[in-house]
């Protein structure tokens, strides 16, 4: 959610600052700003709305060499520029910029008002500010040290002094933090994106470290004051993973990017002669896959139901006992964790709140936790007991498409291995790895429907309502697929089992309600068909997705999608696809914030 960056150096910090701010934006904001340390103290610019708003505010040249910028996802005080960060203390010495939420927020103001501290925001990070402008003894590092442990909640923060020029003091908990380290120059960030193009290296700071950095060197410690030696590592993004490379959006780039991001996914994962798969990270030996009996994957959103198709895959191939639980809901709920049961903690930012409390609370009760993540680095990658990078390079769009199925092939490749240590055959395993890695051409021949898919979007796009269906595997994509139309077109769309339409939800179906059928070429596909008619004899509209040739659905819906033939097992991976591209359409038709949809944020860091 929201973002933070830091510059100590000699470039152009107006283009450091707000370039940075640039490449976070996609993490989802309301407002922005900037603070930078000059000759005459510390000068703060902020403005509501898009970034451009802060642009063209910034002069193109500012003197000064630190400084801090913020775009912010509002959780206290409503969006307006007093309460958009930097802020300040009542000296105008100090400023902050801060992710996350100070829960005990309103004693410290309270506390603070009473002995002469003025508020000019509503937010719960001026605190801050003010703190630091109480425990203040002219040693930047010192005092962010000595307020730290008044704060509850959660932080990733930056502070600056006007009386300490050239250095920046950081400090996490519970939000991301990282530094980067270029020539001459440090900066820190809430993600790497922010800082691709001018560091050459980072480094992941953890909960409850401070780091101070200046132009020249940096230094991190405990709350205790102990110095911490942390490892550098290379930045591994390239400057191009953050360009939209010719498309108009970043999220149809990552929709068609998913042939090569699969294939990545795949890489050397997948071992034909031994028909099975390999994934490193596991920190498992074969004997202790073998003693798993029960497998719950844990994960929010989009990648709780990329969980979902990762139990069906497990059930259907391993025939182990799995299933997928909101990470929201784990995280509060009596956990009985049982010596054989192996979970997965799934996310593609690995910073998501709900899921990092989830894997906190089940490693404290003693389970142990594999990761699925796409973010190297992120706090749940490092937390877990092991795990897999899903490789699908960095997801900028708010809604995630390419990072679902990377994350679906990582199931797919470890519910291989289980089954090979199991029941599946060495044939049946080579039949599965063959099927499987045709996966990538195939998508590119749904990809190539694209069309098509927009005709659809133009003739379905006016409608208000609308009900995604499937059963079994497919089940979690039609999930998938209405959360995918919701969230970017705001159309109101819900998934639901084809065989729960009955229970309830039939009472919806009229003309004015499309239906979005999924219907593989499996055994359920002749119940699908039945559900199909029970709302055609509703007057209901009903698209279908099926496989290539299936005439008898292409007749009996009014609009059909083909995608070819695959296991049965494995259709989510092409059942997806269009439905990527549906929403897309109709988010683009109804002129809608494709990358950045309202009151959306990329990463969610707030419970
Ligand atoms: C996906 O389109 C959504 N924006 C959202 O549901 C997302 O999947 C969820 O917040 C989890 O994010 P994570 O994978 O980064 O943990
Ligand atoms: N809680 C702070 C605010 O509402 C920070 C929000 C953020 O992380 O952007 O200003």
């Amino acid at each position: 959610m929201c973002g933070i960056v830091g510059y100590c150096g000699r470039k152009n910090i107006s283009e450091i600052l707000l370039g940075g701010l640039k490449r976070l934006e996609y993490r989802g904001y309301d407002s922005s700003g900037i603070a930078v340390g000059t000759d005459n103290g510390i000068t703060v610019i902020r403005r509501v709305g898009k970034l451009k708003n802060l642009i063209d505010a910034v002069p193109s040249m500012l003197t000064a060499q630190f400084g801090i910028g913020h775009t912010r996802w509002a959780t206290h005080g409503e969006v307006s520029e007093e309460n958009s960060h930097p802020h300040t203390d009542c000296s105008g010495k100090i400023a902050i910029v801060h992710n996350g939420i100070i829960e005990n927020y309103q004693q410290l103001k309270d506390r603070l008002i009473a002995s002469g501290h003025k508020f000019k925001s509503q937010t719960d990070t001026e605190v801050i500010a003010h703190l630091l402008e109480e425990a203040w003894d002219g040693n930047l590092t010192a005092s962010v040290r000595a307020i730290l442990p008044m704060l509850r909640g959660t932080y990733g923060l930056i502070a600056m002094h006007a009386d300490v020029p050239g250095v920046l003091v950081g400090a996490r908990r519970g939000s991301p933090l990282i530094m980067g380290i270029g020539k001459d120059e440090m900066f820190l960030a809430s993600d790497a994106s922010a800082i691709a193009s001018h560091a050459q290296n980072v480094v992941y700071l953890d909960d409850g470290e401070i780091i101070s950095i200046s132009e020249t060197g940096f230094s991190i410690t405990d709350a205790d004051n102990n110095d911490i030696k942390k490892p550098i590592n290379d930045m591994e993004f390239e400057n191009d993973d953050f360009e939209k490379n010719g498309f108009p959006h970043f999220m149809l780039k990552e929709i068609f990017e998913q042939t090569e991001s699969i294939s990545r996914g795949m890489a050397g994962r997948l071992d034909l002669a031994a028909a099975t798969g390999k994934l490193g990270g596991l920190n498992m030996n074969e004997n202790q896959l073998r003693a798993v009996r029960r497998v719950v994957i844990v994960g929010a959103g989009t990648s709780y139901f990329a969980g979902c198709i990762g139990a069906n895959f497990l059930e259907s191939m391993a025939g182990i006992p799995a299933r997928a639980e909101s990470a929201s809901e784990i995280a509060y709920k009596d956990i009985i964790i049982e010596p054989d049961t192996l979970y997965f903690v799934v996310s593609q930012s690995g910073e998501t709140a709900d899921t990092l409390i989830a894997l906190r609370e089940l490693k404290r009760k003693g389970a142990r936790v594999l990761g699925v993540c796409n973010a190297v680095g992120s706090t749940i990658a490092r937390e877990t007991d092991g795990g897999v990078y899903i490789h699908s390079g960095p997801e900028i769009a708010v809604a995630s498409t390419k990072a679902f199925t990377s994350q679906i092939t990582t199931f797919a490749i470890f519910a291989l291995i289980m089954a090979r240590l199991r029941n599946m055959t060495s044939v049946q395993g080579e039949a599965f790895i063959k099927a499987f890695q045709a996966i990538p051409s195939q998508i590119k021949e749904v990809l190539e429907q694209d069309s098509a898919i927009l005709a659809l979007a133009k003739k379905y796009c006016g409608y208000p309502n609308f009900i995604f269906l499937g059963r079994g595997v497919c089940l979690a994509a039609a999930y998938e697929g209405a959360l995918k139309l919701k969230e970017i077109s705001y159309i109101h769309a819900e998934g639901v089992g084809a065989g729960d339409l009955k229970h309830g939800p039939i009472s919806l179906i009229s003309e004015q309600m499309p239906s979005l059928f999924l219907v593989p070429n499996d055994g359920l596909r002749q119940k699908n068909i039945s559900n199909i008619k029970e709302v055609k004899a509703r007057c209901g509209k009903v698209i279908a997705i099926c496989t290539r040739g299936d005439n008898e659905i292409a007749e009996t819906v009014d609009d059909v999608i083909e995608v070819p033939e695959t296991w049965p097992i494995l259709s989510p991976f092409l059942m997806i696809i269009p439905l990527q591209l549906f929403a897309y359409h109709c988010a683009v038709l109804l002129g809608r914030d494709v990358d950045q949809p309202r009151n959306l944020a990329k990463s969610v860091t707030v419970e």
